[in-house]
């Protein structure tokens, strides 16, 4: 297994991470569209053992229940898993009442939330702490320092962010020069052949600030596994037959363009289309680690298969240019002239 370094930090993460999003049955955001426990076991179980040892998860996935297992499937090895999980949003989602100061990124909510996430995952430490979304009601300082103080207290070794704006990124990388407070090595963000936005900006800033990217929903939620067809309704007990705003967003007219390229991109390579959307997030260098979905062990396993795979120019150059969005003002602007 190749590892990357998660952006200037000394951290090593596995080129592909394991998402635990589909652990535990959830009663909120992930009802229905989650794995069993016995199959999530076993994908986790597949994952080490094919060497994916860096695991993404957060406090509100299966409102809590993902930590759990974690928790209890890490005993006797939890040296060797790189865990990664988050704080922000209310641990209940939406099926519970929760005070507000058990969500967002206070001083008051990272601590207790950090300290919730370490009793489920039965753990002392957490390799990665994300802050799940930027939080503007609270002042950077304050959620730079109580993370400061969580990695000053062992209790987190690096902390990163997910869901920023560029602007928002750039404030807190100055607030934590300037403090000389912990600062964010990475960012967590949404990358595939279908959601290109953070192109446009975060991207840009992450490379020019040496930061670490983590890709999630790197197959636009399964669309891009080619299991979606034209003109047909999603297939049953899908993610994208339950969520039907993701589905409206993603069945355009450009994204099944983009999925034909894929498929033929695939062709050429006797492999399958979720294999080379992967493949060409891999071939990306600003790219730490891409989180992978897996609902079921076949899902893991036709994943894995971008390991093997090396796209070419030409292969890279064709999926890109199909699947480019309008950038808008300034980037269509600069871009005539310059990369922006
Ligand atoms: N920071 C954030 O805000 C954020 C947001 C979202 C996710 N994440 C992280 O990123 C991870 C991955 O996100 P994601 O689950 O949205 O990724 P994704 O790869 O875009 O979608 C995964 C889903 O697609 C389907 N799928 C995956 N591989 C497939 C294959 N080979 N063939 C057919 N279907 C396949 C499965 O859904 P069905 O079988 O149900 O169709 C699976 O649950 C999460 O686990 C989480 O750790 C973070």
């Amino acid at each position: 297994m190749e590892h990357r370094h998660y952006g200037r930090s000394g951290l090593k993460l596995s080129a592909l991470s394991l998402g635990a999003m589909t652990f535990g049955e959830a009663k909120g955001f992930m009802k229905g569209v989650h794995s069993d426990d016995g199959e999530a076991r076993r994908v986790f179980d597949a994952a080490l053992d094919a060497g994916v040892d860096t695991v993404d998860t957060a406090n509100g996935y299966a409102e809590g229940r993902s930590e759990e297992l974690l928790g209890q499937w890490m005993k006797g090895r939890r040296h060797s898993v790189t865990l990664a999980t988050k704080c922000r949003f209310p641990t209940l989602g939406g099926t519970g009442p929760m005070h507000p100061n058990e969500y967002g990124l206070s001083r008051q909510s990272i601590v207790w939330n950090c300290e919730q996430s370490l009793k489920r995952l039965q753990t002392e430490y957490i390799d990665l702490y994300q802050v799940h979304m930027q939080d503007r009601s609270v002042p950077i300082e304050e959620t730079l320092r109580a993370l400061d103080d969580l990695q000053r207290a062992g209790k987190v070794r690096y902390i990163g962010c997910s869901n920023y704006t560029g602007y928002r990124l750039t404030e807190s990388l100055w607030a934590a020069d300037k403090r000389g407070l912990a600062k964010y090595e990475g960012i967590q963000l949404q990358w595939s052949l279908v959601a290109r936005d953070a192109e446009r900006e975060v991207i840009p800033a992450a490379r020019a600030f040496g930061l670490g990217i983590l890709v999630w929903s790197p197959l636009g939620r399964g669309f891009l596994s080619g299991k979606y067809r034209k003109g047909q309704p999603p297939p049953p007990g899908t993610r994208l037959e339950s969520w039907k705003d993701s589905w409206a967003m993603t069945a355009t007219d450009q994204n099944w363009r983009t999925l034909d390229t894929l498929e033929a991109v695939a062709r050429r390579h006797d492999t399958t289309p979720a294999s080379v959307a992967l493949a060409w997030l891999l071939a990306k260098p600003e790219v730490s680690s891409v989180i992978v979905g897996a609902r079921n062990i076949q899902q893991l396993q036709d994943n894995l298969r971008a390991l093997q795979l090396t796209l070419t120019e030409t292969d890279v150059k064709e999926l890109t240019d199909v699947s480019t969005p309008n950038w808008g003002y300034p980037y269509n602007f600069i871009g005539t002239r310059e990369p922006w």
